[in-house]
């Protein structure tokens, strides 16, 4: 298994480039079960859980091709599809139940796996059954499976979520753009993912108005045609790489990314002392003094700060001047990194959904794991401003979510390498 070893650092200067955005083409590439024609998608990013859609969608019977080295998705689903998505693959990724919506939108009926629970929550999926029963399916859970059948096909609905859920918002989408007449999605989740999707389904053909408001309007029609769709900039990686700079000092421009995509996140860095300024080419991002300042962050659906940039965030603020409180309201058990924190010299206390961070003067290297995706990119951040040498092992987490993490930051002048096997 691979580790990643980070030596403490010195101001980073340069650019980065932020690649498309994992969780906008993990739902886009099912997109390409609604057609008979080729999708295809450019800029995507080369990751291992896209690798396993890849996967998921060649066992329901798409073809899917990784083309100019991994960056463009042609897919196309113009053979006999399978409806079953087993749970040897299901299981290695929860997003793979976003397969279910388009499932049911092409063929009235689907077989899904349940997820099972991950690192961070139970994470259960009565959001996405009520929104796909609302469209008139029926939905048993047998062994382990979701049983999903129609009669005579989906139809139109108003439907309101009891939480704006991301998944929840992107299988309804997905299955009313092929349902009989008018769909309404109330409480929709707003993620910029989101308003991707509805834009790649656009392309498609779908008629769909709303998208990034909670109330989001789908026009079912026939058919749906293939269509070219560039994937959005992943704003997580895009906060990810801002908070180099802000750790370690200098100047980094992140190139590709959009204050409207990570808006309340810049808010809580100017309160912490760093400053943000919008270029041609991206975000450029430097602190204003020498020392951040503690700041309080609650964990929101968009446009509140996202809860996969809450374990970065922290890793920041390990090192502020004062005592920060993160609320985490998302997920029941995100905190799985402060406890490695510790390890490095961090002063955390957590109680329930509240993490109280008192900053420290310095971190000190420490040998620590990585729990999830979030919480393995969070301990290389701690580990450039800590002292002396960190590895973090299990850095599989890391590759589903992170593009030759160690390349990027290397370039901008971080100590980082990865060693293999150990
Ligand atoms: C997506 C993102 C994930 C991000 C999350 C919240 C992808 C592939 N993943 O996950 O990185 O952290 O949004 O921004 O896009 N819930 C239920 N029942 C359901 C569905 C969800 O109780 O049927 C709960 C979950 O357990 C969780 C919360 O709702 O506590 C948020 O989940 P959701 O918005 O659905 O997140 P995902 O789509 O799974």
């Amino acid at each position: 298994m691979d580790s990643i070893i980070v030596r403490g650092n010195g101001p980073l200067n340069g650019q980065i480039p932020i690649a498309g955005a994992k969780n906008a083409c993990l739902a886009l590439m099912p997109a390409t079960l609604l057609s008979e024609e080729p999708l295809t998608l450019t800029n995507a990013p080369r990751l291992s859980d896209i690798r396993t859609m890849t996967e998921l969608l060649a066992s329901l019977g798409a073809e899917v091709a990784a083309l100019q080295d991994g960056k463009v998705l042609a897919s196309s689903s113009h053979g006999e599809i399978n409806p079953v998505a087993d749970y040897d693959i299901v299981r290695k990724m929860r997003a793979s139940n976003l397969v279910l919506g388009p499932l049911l939108a092409r063929l009235g009926h689907a077989v899904v796996s349940l997820p099972g629970g991950c690192a961070i929550g139970a994470r259960p999926m009565d959001i996405h059954i009520d929104a796909l029963e609302a469209l008139g399916a029926q939905i048993e859970l047998r062994e382990g499976y979701l049983h999903a059948k129609t009669q005579g096909g989906l139809k139109g609905a108003v439907h309101e979520m009891r939480f704006a859920s991301v998944g929840a918002t992107e299988n309804f989408l997905m299955a009313a753009t092929l349902a009989k007449g008018t769909s309404v999605l109330k409480n929709a989740a707003r993620e910029p993912e989101i308003v991707d999707l509805a834009r790649c389904l656009r392309a498609m053909g779908a008629q769909i108005e709303g998208e990034g408001t909670s109330t989001i309007e789908i026009q079912g029609v026939d058919r749906l045609h293939g269509a070219t769709h560039p994937v959005v900039t992943d704003r997580i990686e895009l906060g990810t790489y801002m908070l180099a700079p802000a750790i370690c000092g200098g100047e980094v421009e992140c190139l590709g990314g959009r204050i409207e995509l990570v808006e309340s996140f810049c808010e809580k860095l100017d309160a912490a002392g760093i400053a943000v300024e919008e270029t041609a080419l991206g975000l450029k991002v430097k602190r204003r003094g020498d020392r951040i300042r503690a700041v309080d962050v609650v964990t929101e659906p968009f446009p509140g700060f996202p809860t996969d940039l809450q374990a970065q965030m922290m890793a920041l603020l390990c090192t502020a001047e004062g005592t920060s409180v993160l609320e985490e309201k998302i997920f029941e058990n995100r905190f799985m990194h402060a406890p490695e924190l510790m390890r490095m010299g961090a002063k955390i206390e957590v109680h329930g959904g509240h993490a109280t961070v008192q900053g420290v003067d310095k971190l000190r290297g420490a040998r620590v794991m990585a729990t999830d995706l979030r919480a393995s990119v969070s301990l290389i951040l701690a580990g450039l401003a800590a002292e002396g040498e960190t590895v973090v092992s299990r850095v599989y987490h890391l590759d589903r979510g992170y593009e030759r993490v160690e390349e990027k930051l290397r370039a901008v002048g971080a100590h980082i390498e990865r060693v293999t096997g150990e």
